[in-house]
């Protein structure tokens, strides 16, 4: 095997394994025979030197904070092009030509409506409900109602599936909010881009026309793109896992959507604004910088640290400009930016977060731009989802299409009892 190969060392014994180059990226030692040949397991909770698959879709560079959809950097696919565009990519394997993405437009334009009586289910949860609570109930409900598309065998139902759960996202996440707020949902409306009929079915009323300001629709749409897929990330994982089993596309988004749900995840930007407005003054950020820091205090700075990202998220970095460019369209200046600023100053300064390689993530910046747009935080996460539908959908449709695929089933490092006899309750 050459120097394309690991030796590896077990009780006496030498192993061999191949090394696999990716186009991108470390080498990854393919370890696949390890356990037939040694008998012995390896040991990798959280996955930190684990590559679960291959990928065709997304590469970062953590060192580096480079991100590409498909070689495209995501600072260029964030300033030149739209969230269709990078969903026709991610899902298809190319930008569109005009023709394509025409087609592509249409068709999820021709998917947003929910089934009427998918709209009854909302009447059941509890008006507070969170919209993730919604969220993962109504998207694990669809595939009670489109029946046509769950068959993952058959490479049109699983296009068909995909693009419905991109096009109904954004409906059923702006009637989630509709139904907290105790106003009537809206229709979607199929004049408007994805991302306007997004914002009217949100804040729009029957009672009145919306017009959709440019500027919000562009910056919206950018947040889309920066959230759009991020390779096996904890959500990504577990659609990939959900489906390696063979269950159907809608319920294995609904398992994603209650992965990123938690706060080291997609919950982050919810936190991270939260957080920033308990700080509430550049006064008291040394405060919460020291007890960041404090070993003995479970907080941490939210939106900051990345399991892959060891120098600046490059979201963070568009999403701090968005930030400005809002403000300026919709004449505000949330005090909150300033704290954000100053916080990132000083932590970007201090030897904790330098030696640490601790960053801004994409979730620093992005609930200050979607507050000032008008969002509750509790809806922050599930625009998250929204966008990451694109990369599940895309991610789950290139491991079903995989030939090598099968069922995902990590092992275990075993640290109960060992074998005992049963007791009867009386003897115990
Ligand atoms: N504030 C303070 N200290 C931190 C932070 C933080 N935000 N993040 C990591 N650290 C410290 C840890 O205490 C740890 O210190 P130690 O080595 O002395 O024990 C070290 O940095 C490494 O942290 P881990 O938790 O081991 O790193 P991991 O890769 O497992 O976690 C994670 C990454 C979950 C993102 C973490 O940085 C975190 O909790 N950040 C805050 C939540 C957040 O912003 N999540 C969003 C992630 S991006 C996304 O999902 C879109």
């Amino acid at each position: 095997m050459g120097n394309n190969s690991a030796t590896f060392g077990l009780n006496g014994e030498n192993y061999e394994y191949p090394v696999m180059s990716g186009s991108e990226g470390p080498d990854v030692i393919d370890i696949r025979k390890l356990y037939g040949q040694t008998g012995a397991f390896t040991y990798d909770p959280g996955f930190t030197s684990t590559a679960s698959c291959e990928s065709e879709l997304t590469f970062i560079d953590g060192g580096e904070g480079i991100l590409l959809h498909r070689g495209y950097s995501i600072e260029q696919l964030a300033e030149q092009s739209s969230f269709m565009e990078v969903a026709h990519l991610l899902l298809r394997g190319e930008l569109p030509t005009a023709d394509e993405y025409s087609d592509f437009t249409n068709t999820i334009t021709r998917h947003t409506m929910l089934h009427d009586q998918l709209r009854g289910f909302y009447q059941g949860f509890r008006r507070d409900a969170h919209p993730m609570a919604i969220m993962c109930g109504v998207v694990g409900a669809l595939s009670a109602f489109y029946h046509d598309s769950t068959d993952i065998n058959d490479p049109a139902q699983r296009m068909i599936a995909s693009h419905r759960l991109i096009a109904k996202m954004p409906t059923i996440a702006a009637m989630a909010y509709k139904y907290s707020i105790g106003q009537p949902s809206m229709y979607p409306d199929n004049e408007l881009s994805y991302t306007g009929n997004f914002l009217r079915m949100t804040f729009g009323v029957p009672a009145e026309e919306y017009v959709v300001n440019p500027v919000i629709e562009k910056a919206m749409d950018r947040i889309f793109i920066l959230h759009a897929d991020h390779e096996q990330n904890a959500s990504t994982s577990t659609v990939r896992l959900a489906g390696s089993s063979g269950a159907n596309p809608f319920a294995c988004i609904a398992a994603g959507i209650a992965c990123l749900w938690g706060p080291a995840h997609g919950g982050a930007n919810e936190a991270a604004l939260n957080m920033l407005h308990e700080i509430g003054h550049p006064d008291r950020i040394p405060e919460y910088i020291a007890r960041a820091k404090d070993k003995d205090d479970p907080f941490r700075l939210m939106g900051f640290g990345h399991r892959v990202y060891k120098n600046y998220d490059p979201r963070a970095s568009v999403m701090q400009e968005t930030v400005k460019e809002v403000f300026a369209a919709l004449n505000v200046n949330d005090p909150v930016f300033d704290v954000a600023l100053q916080l990132e100053e000083m932590a970007l300064n201090d030897p904790y977060f330098i030696d640490k390689k601790l960053f801004p993530n994409v979730d620093f910046y992005s609930g200050i731009i979607l507050s000032a747009i008008g969002f509750p935080t509790s809806m922050f996460t599930a625009l998250f989802a929204l966008a990451r539908t694109v990369g599940w959908v895309a991610q789950w449709n290139e491991m079903i299409s995989d030939p090598g695929q099968r069922i995902g089933r990590p092992r275990q490092l075993y640290t109960g009892p060992k074998q005992r006899d049963y007791v009867p309750v009386g003897d115990r």
